[in-house]
């Protein structure tokens, strides 16, 4: 059935393909929050460096809760979008003082936090906690648009809700870090968007939007 190819093709695609990157070392759940954080607006070759940097400087969430604003800036200086460090500085001080130095575990509470999306909380949770929570963003995004050839606006609100209801579907039980990671690791390397490289790619057997010769037409973006 459609649903368990899927799941299947994409984890053992991941599981022997993946890159091998600093965050992906381990599933502390401070760590993935650093890494997810630098990445929501900065790309990956990019982000390596200054993550490395930056858990050298800060390795635990006590760290970076113990150290001064400067000092946080100056980490993520040539990063830019600076709201991202205060937010996440003060969001590691506000889970030292509430939570006890524990990154929460629950949906509610972790989108409370400063700089927290529904993005970044389902990949927290669903990396370091394996709770079965979509992480959609845009890479997801465009990969259900052609894996489903569903033509509606990604800019919209209620796109990314269907997106999500998706995802929560597709998600298997006994691995959802990894298969979130999948789907951003296809976007990333495989169903790019321009040139996807679907002669390559895990699903595309069951990919509607290849069989219908329309991957570079999709995902569909509505101009404002
Ligand atoms: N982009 C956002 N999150 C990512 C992750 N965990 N790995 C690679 N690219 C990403």
């Amino acid at each position: 059935e459609t649903v368990q190819i899927i799941q299947q093709s994409l984890l053992s695609w991941y599981q022997n393909d993946h890159r091998d990157l600093p965050w992906r070392k381990n599933t502390d759940p401070y760590s993935i929050w650093v890494s997810e954080i630098m990445l929501q607006q900065t790309r990956v070759d990019t982000v390596i460096p200054y993550y490395e940097r930056f858990m050298k400087q800060f390795p635990t969430i006590f760290d970076l809760a113990q150290a001064t604003d400067e000092q946080v800036v100056k980490a993520w200086e040539g990063l830019g979008y600076y709201s991202r460090a205060r937010n996440l500085h003060a969001a590691a001080k506000e889970v030292v003082g509430k939570y006890g130095g524990r990154v929460p575990d629950d949906l509610i509470t972790i989108s409370s936090l400063k700089g927290v999306g529904p993005y970044t909380a389902g990949a927290i949770l669903s990396i370091a906690y394996n709770k079965k929570v979509p992480a959609v963003d845009g890479n997801v995004m465009r990969v259900f648009s052609r894996l489903f050839a569903l033509t509606d606006d990604i800019a919209s609100i209620s796109t990314r809700k269907k997106m999500e209801k998706i995802a929560e579907h597709l998600i298997p039980d006994d691995a959802p870090g990894d298969f979130n990671q999948a789907l951003m690791e296809l976007g990333a390397m495989i169903c790019t968007p321009t040139s996807p490289q679907c002669l390559f790619c895990p699903v595309q057997s069951v990919c509607n939007a290849y069989h219908q010769g329309i991957q570079e037409e999709l995902p569909r973006k509505k101009k404002a």
